[in-house]
């Protein structure tokens, strides 16, 4: 697909400052935010409400839905550069916008990849990339067909609307067919169709997380790939470079998400989540194309980080180095849990640890979500993971700190 062409400042900015447009209020926002200041760059934000994490921190907050279509249509016309915390604006809308000469990155034709977990696994097979069996079932029935085929257990997923493990379900056996079908109705997604794919039930060995930045010239960068470890459908820890991963292997998954970056026409940052079985072999889990949970590490343990990296994408600027700044970067997710007072809590953290790194997000501590995160540097991994451990462990209000 041919680049986008390289947008100047619309706005009627007297400064000539650049409007980037970020869509969703969550804690990427935030940190997308965080990086566009020492840009110089406006950012202006749509959220759905002022104590959103993002919409706490910035000074440029539109209050609106990123379902409402007149809201999101009015709110691109205002910006040089449109772009997203989360893929869940519908396409139509996105289309729309692109219609009307607004800048939106990625554009509607690559983040439909991300957003539809279906229409990704159908390019991906088309182009030759590793994804485990899959199909779409049309009803339980198929799926129970699906997985005497394939075998049991499988894994059924909605192809739309679902996060941090919503909306994905291990299936153990034909009586267990009906609750995704049941539940699809509460993950609607503006008016876009769901459907539900089965996949074969990967027996993988770990997680791994492949992140590229391109920008809208064909620049493109790779960070190192992480293993990553997710529980109940969330991630709570990334260690980077992937223990025991040799250099060349490094490379070769790096050179996947390239390939799947360029095909696709990506503009700023991909995150490629992947399951490695125990030969050593990868297939795709799934694609998101913005700022990734997985990339967290990178604020810290790289010379540029995924957020500044998307803003200059979303910019078509010259992108920065990927390269670590330590040999082993860990990072755990903070999830809520009995410490409601996170930033007295660091009184004990950081004087525990003087290197720890810390981001909190602003958000309400409420069991489970996520509210913050750790990273620690270092060249021992067992030590590095220790010490995240440590912290988080510390920050949920887990004893074993
Ligand atoms: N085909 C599969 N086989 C085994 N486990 C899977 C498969 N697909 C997904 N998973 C597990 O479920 C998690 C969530 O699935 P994913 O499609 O990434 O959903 P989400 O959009 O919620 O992140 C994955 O990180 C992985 O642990
Ligand atoms: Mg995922």
């Amino acid at each position: 697909m041919a680049p986008t062409s390289v947008q100047r400042p619309r706005s009627a900015d007297p400064r000539g400052q650049y409007r980037v447009g970020i869509i969703g209020g969550g804690q990427l926002a935030r940190m997308m935010h965080q990086a566009a200041i020492s840009l110089g760059v406006d950012v202006r934000l749509l959220a759905d409400a002022p104590d959103e994490s993002a919409a706490q921190v910035m000074g440029d907050v539109q209050i609106g839905s990123h379902l409402d279509h007149d809201a999101v249509l009015a709110f691109g016309r205002d910006c040089d550069v449109v772009t997203f915390d989360h893929e869940h604006v519908p396409t139509d809308f996105l289309r729309e916008m692109e219609a009307e000469g607004i800048a939106v990155r990625p554009g509607a034709e690559a983040l439909v990849h991300a957003q539809d977990k279906a229409v990704m696994r159908a390019r991906a097979a088309a182009d030759g990339q590793p994804c485990p069996a899959w199909e779409i079932c049309g009803g339980p029935e198929k799926l129970v067909a699906f997985g005497n085929r394939h075998g049991w257990p499988v894994i059924a997923k909605t192809s739309r609307g679902g996060y941090d493990g919503k909306g994905v379900w291990k299936v153990n056996g034909p009586d267990e067919v009906a609750e995704p079908f049941d539940a699809m109705g509460g993950l609607a997604d503006g008016d876009q169709p769901i459907q539900i794919l089965a996949e074969e039930f990967v027996d993988f060995t770990r997680e791994l997380s492949a992140i590229v930045v391109r920008s809208p010239s064909g620049q493109a960068v790779a960070y190192p790939v992480s293993e990553t470890i997710q529980r109940d459908g969330i991630c709570v820890e990334t260690t980077t470079p992937a223990p025991g991963m040799s250099d060349e292997r490094q490379c070769e998954i790096q050179q996947m998400a390239l390939d799947i970056a360029g095909r696709l026409g990506v503009v700023g940052v991909m995150a490629v989540e992947l399951m490695e079985r125990a030969d050593g072999s990868v297939v795709i889990n799934e694609l998101a194309m913005r700022p990734h949970n997985t990339g967290h590490w990178t604020i810290h343990g790289s010379r540029t980080s995924q957020f500044a990296n998307h803003i200059r994408a979303v910019l078509d600027l010259p992108l920065g180095d990927p390269s670590l700044t330590a040999p082993v970067v860990v990072m755990d997710n903070v999830l809520g849990g009995s410490v409601q007072d996170l930033t007295g809590a660091l009184q004990h953290c950081f004087a525990r640890d003087r290197s720890l790194h810390v981001e909190l997000y602003g958000k309400q501590v409420r069991p489970g979500r996520k509210v913050g995160h750790v990273t620690c540097l270092g060249s021992d991994v067992a030590d590095v993971q220790r010490r995240a451990r440590d912290a988080a462990g510390y920050l949920m209000g887990r004893d074993n700190a």
